[in-house]
């Protein structure tokens, strides 16, 4: 039996923590960007944990707020694009129900260009630019997928429309996303 939580897995630019928010308005729950968790609880932004304390240690913190997370109930949370990358997360992430929201790298990578706000918090995790998501994406995707208990395809659909999807997905036994578990 799941939790009564949503983890909203997926790449960074496929719209998550705007996802959260909606679809935690749909179900009447609260939502919480597990990025800016972890940003308030360091003090610092993600960026800056990398520079001063390297991505082991961001990633050390990443967990254990993961941890904390999974225990609570009525919860959307917008995750961080690496948290499928350790074991520890995926099995605290299977507590709740795991939407990834799905689009091409291209798409992404348009979508990350105009969000300049998240990009100055964001540290480069490898070469940058399109280069950069398309090979973290060949090694991410098969774990977004093993993961995730619904997929939805934001690649055309606004924001509120992947909410619509992944509720309904949800709520039905046969859904309008790809698949769709029990809550
Ligand atoms: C990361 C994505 C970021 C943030 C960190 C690492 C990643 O989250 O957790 O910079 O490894 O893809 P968003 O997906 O919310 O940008």
């Amino acid at each position: 039996m799941k939790r009564r939580l949503i983890f909203l897995i997926g790449y960074r630019g496929a719209g998550k923590t705007t996802v959260a928010r909606l679809l935690a308005e749909k179900f009447g729950w609260s939502w919480l960007d597990a990025d800016a968790v972890l940003e308030e609880r360091a003090g610092k932004s993600i960026r800056q944990i990398f520079a001063d304390d390297g991505e082991a240690a961001f990633r050390d913190l990443e967990s254990a707020i993961l941890g904390e997370l999974c225990t609570l109930e009525n919860h959307v949370f917008a995750t961080g694009g690496g948290v499928v990358l350790r074991e520890e997360n995926r099995v605290c992430l299977k507590q709740g129900v795991v939407v990834w929201l799905r689009a091409s790298a291209d798409v992404l990578w348009q979508r990350m260009q105009q969000d300049i706000t998240t990009a100055e918090r964001r540290p480069n995790l490898g070469q940058g630019g399109l280069a950069e998501i398309e090979e973290l994406l060949r090694a991410r995707e098969p774990l977004y997928e093993a993961c995730s208990d619904v997929t939805v395809d934001v690649e055309k659909r606004a924001a509120g429309d992947a909410a619509d999807a992944i509720r309904s997905a949800i709520l039905s036994p046969v859904g309008t996303a790809e698949n769709s578990p029990a809550l």
